[in-house]
Parts: structure tokens; sequence; C-alpha cells
């Protein structure tokens, strides 16, 4: 079984419905290790032995978040800036993140048309998750599609909970190693393979 760690970033959970709803519903998966960032480290002074260890004993590293200003809350950058160490995570001899995967499990408000070339937003969610994916890049890692959410603001309390049951398959999937690379070949999201 592959051990998963959901980096967790909301700033005010009190106020999600998305992202409540997804914590909620894989609380009791096995194998999974929530990080709450914003829970951890309120004053961003992130504790870079404790995230170094917690990479290490995990092979699939997911970021969940709201997608704000396209991109994710300002700790997940903290997080990159302070964790990912030359010569640990890249460069000549980083390599402690070699062979493992990440992946992010995002929210927006925009629409999935709206996120497209002729839409509002002009670039596709995939395409705006590029430093993540040249990230995984650089140290060594596989980089998954993502698993995405659009329109938050629209949704009924049914699609929360459809959201919330797919977040679980996908996540049980990952666990146990139900996915192969054949899976993830021209697909933009995830979520399709749970949903197909
Ligand atoms: C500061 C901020 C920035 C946001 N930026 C974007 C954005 O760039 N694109 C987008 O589609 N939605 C954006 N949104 C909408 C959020 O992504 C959306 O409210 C969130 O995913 C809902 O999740 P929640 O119910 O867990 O809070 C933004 C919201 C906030 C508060």
């Amino acid at each position: 079984m592959a051990r998963i760690l959901l980096q967790f970033a909301h700033p005010i959970l009190s106020k999600s419905r998305i992202h409540a709803t997804l914590l909620q519903a894989c609380l009791n998966l096995k194998n999974v290790t929530i990080n709450d960032l914003y829970e951890q480290y309120p004053d961003l002074y992130i504790n870079v032995e404790r995230e170094q260890r917690l990479l290490l004993s995990h092979d699939i590293i997911i970021f969940q978040h709201p997608f704000y200003w396209y991109s994710s809350p300002a700790i997940i950058k903290q997080w990159f800036d302070l964790v990912l160490e030359h010569n640990w995570a890249y460069g000549s001899r980083g390599n402690a993140l070699a062979g493992k995967s990440m992946m992010n499990a995002i929210s927006c408000g925009g629409s999935r048309q709206a996120y497209t070339p002729t839409g509002t937003n002009r670039f596709t969610i995939n395409q705006f998750l590029a430093p993540f994916d040249q990230t995984a890049h650089l140290c060594k890692m596989t980089y998954l599609p993502p698993f995405v959410i659009h329109a938050t603001h629209r949704l009924t309390a049914d699609e929360l909970t459809e959201y919330g049951n797919q977040y679980c398959s996908v996540l049980s999937a990952l666990a146990n190693d139900r996915f192969t690379p054949d899976n993830f070949e021209g697909i933009q999201y995830i979520n399709e393979l749970v949903t197909r």
C-alpha cells in the first residue's frame, strides 16, 4: 500500500464548504495522514525538520487547497521555499523525494469553461499548476493529474457529498496502488478515473 500525506491548506476552515466536506470524507481512510498546515503553523513558521520527516515517511504527497489567485494559499508557497532544500529535495545530491508522487486537490470558484483558451481565465487549470508540475519534476517525483472541483459557490448539498465520495475513491485507489501510469495518459483531471 502507498502512504499518502495530505498537505492541507485553508486559511479559514470554519468558512469552508468544499474542503471541510473533502476532509470529513477522507478522515478514516487507511494510510492517509492529514497535515493541516495553517493549524500547525498559524504564524507561517514552518518546522522544516518535521515536514521533511513527514515527506520521507510517505509515498504520495497531495497539496489540498482552494485555488487562490490562480495558485495556492500563501502557506504552501512558504512551505516550498523552506522545506524543499537544495541537495535534499533537488540538486546533484538532492534525492530525498525521488520516486515519490505529487498531486494537487483543488477547488475553484471558476467554471470548467472559464478555464479554457476562450474562457475568462484563458488558461487551463493544468497550465496554472505548472509550477507544481515542474517542482515535482525537479525533485525527481511523478506529478499526477489534479483532483479539481469547479464553480464551488454553486454546489448543492448533494453535489458536495458526491465530490466527497469521488475524493474518497481517488485516495483509496491511490493508497491501494489501483492506478497505473497508463491510467493517467491523456486525462486532464484525476476525477475522470472515478467518474467514467
Ligand atoms: C483570496 C481568494 C482568491 C481566490 N482566487 C480564485 C481564483 O484565482 N480562481 C478561482 O477560480 N477561484 C478563486 N477563489 C474562489 C475559491 O477558490 C473558492 O471560494 C474556494 O475554492 C471554495 O472552497 P471552500 O468552500 O473550501 O472555501 C478565490 C477565493 C479567495 C477567498
